[in-house]
């Protein structure tokens, strides 16, 4: 038992464990990844402080983490997407957990402070709030610190920003922006998982539903799709006049949200940016419209608006919140505008998350071997690294593909034909 760790119920462990090792069955990269290192212990001497949502996929990264001889302290990146059973199954482990579900932002601020205090070597950042937090209070750990890897589009706007002012102190790799990252897991992972939590939540049929996805990223494609596919008629807001195109061509209506904001049955933001719906929004929208958010922040929906518009609040299921205002309309808010398929789901699937977490594996090896010969920038994952990843992950599924010859290689870097 880890003595340090701060969670809310050990007794919760054994329900946490059944989560972990179902997940783990199901992630084949990471456990060849476990075959192929954990007898070298590659990653011993290392301190690895992760930020990422705590729940059971990451318990798998930790644990790995762990078995390549690290130590491993580690915190939530969202204070609804942690799993409290989850979080003592891995003290049980012999991690290091500073997270429960719900904390307050007093305690949530803690746990990343205290993350942060294990002195760690390497990071795993979600959202970028540990860098942000080292670059800003807690600078006496930098020293210690050889690189890190960044998970998500938002952490990496924050990263660039840093590296912009010249602030950045190390080299930070992002994995969001692998390949065999948003291909497979914003894309299919939030667009099947933004769809279990909002089923599990409403309940509700989707089939005939006017869905209104705003924004056309990564995210964005994956969930518009799932919409379409679950029968929805889908409306997209963007305001990139490429990402536009692109989903015009899709096959989807696009218009600004003040016109859609009449339609939507239910909206979705997966923007990474703020105020999507805002009040002249809530305005327009029609009586029982749902609202769910699976950016990375919850700061897509403006619910101080909302709840200035609205005379009545209540929570009248688990993770909807009913807003009703004076003429007698009710809005329905889920998971607080937080990333609605971590805060009232699952998250994505395991075998997405273990393209994801695998990268995060092999990139904090390269790290740890590299990290005096890089530039204290936000740098790409090496490619060899990427096409890794998905080698592996083909031969998990037992699917072959060709290779070049080497006349198709001359070919393909020659300038005469
Ligand atoms: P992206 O950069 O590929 O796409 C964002 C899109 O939103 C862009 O096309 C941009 O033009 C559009 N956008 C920005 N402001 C807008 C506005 N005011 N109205 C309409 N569209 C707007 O980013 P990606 O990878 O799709 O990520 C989006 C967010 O989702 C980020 O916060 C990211 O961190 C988060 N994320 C969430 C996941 C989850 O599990 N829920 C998984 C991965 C990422």
């Amino acid at each position: 038992m880890n003595t340090q760790s701060i969670i809310k119920d050990s007794s919760l462990a054994e329900s946490g464990h059944l989560k972990i090792s179902w997940a783990y069955r199901h992630m084949p990269v990471l456990r060849r990844l476990e075959e192929e290192f954990s007898s070298k212990k590659p990653l011993a001497g290392e301190r690895i402080a992760i930020c990422l949502h705590l729940e059971a996929k990451t318990a798998c990264l930790a644990k790995l983490l762990q078995d390549l001889g690290a130590f491993v302290a580690i915190t939530g990146s969202n204070p609804l997407s942690t799993q409290d059973d989850v979080c003592a199954a891995l003290v049980e482990l012999g991690v290091t957990v500073f997270a429960k579900y719900n904390p307050s932002y007093e305690e949530y601020t803690n746990f990343l402070n205290k993350t942060l205090e294990t002195s760690p070597t390497l990071i795993v950042d979600d959202g970028g709030d540990l860098v942000s937090i080292l670059h800003k209070d807690k600078q006496e750990f930098l020293t210690n610190i050889k690189g890190g890897c960044e998970e998500t589009t938002t952490g990496i706007l924050r990263l660039k920003a840093l590296e912009k002012e010249s602030l950045l102190k190390f080299p930070m790799l992002a994995v969001n922006d692998a390949f065999s990252k948003y291909l497979f897991d914003n894309r299919y992972g939030t667009g099947q998982s933004v769809f279990d939590g909002i089923n599990n939540t409403i309940n509700l049929v989707i089939a005939g539903k006017t869905i209104v996805v705003s924004g056309y990223g990564w995210c964005g494609k994956g969930v518009a799709m799932r919409a379409k596919g679950l029968g929805a008629k889908v409306i997209v807001t963007e305001v990139n006049p490429i990402k536009a195109v692109e989903a015009y061509m899709d096959g989807f209506l696009v218009m600004p949200m003040l016109e859609a904001s009449k339609y939507g049955d239910i909206f979705i933001t997966v923007t990474g940016n703020k105020n999507i719906l805002t009040k002249e929004h809530f305005q327009n929208m029609k009586d029982g419209a749902i609202l769910a958010n699976a950016g990375h922040f919850n700061v897509e929906i403006d619910l101080k608006a909302l709840e200035a518009m609205a005379v009545e609040k209540s929570v009248i299921r688990k993770n909807i919140v009913d807003y009703k205002f004076a003429n007698g309309k009710r809005l329905y808010v889920l998971a607080e505008g937080r990333l609605v398929n971590l805060a009232a789901g699952d998250g994505h699937p395991a075998e997405i998350m273990d393209m994801s977490f695998s990268l995060q594996t092999l990139c904090l090896l390269y790290l740890k071997e590299n990290f005096k010969k890089l530039a204290t920038k936000v740098l790409n994952v090496p490619s060899e690294i990427d096409e890794k990843v998905s080698s592996y992950f083909l031969e998990a599924v037992g699917v072959k593909i060709d290779s070049l010859s080497l006349e198709q290689l001359d070919y393909l870097h020659s300038w005469k034909l």
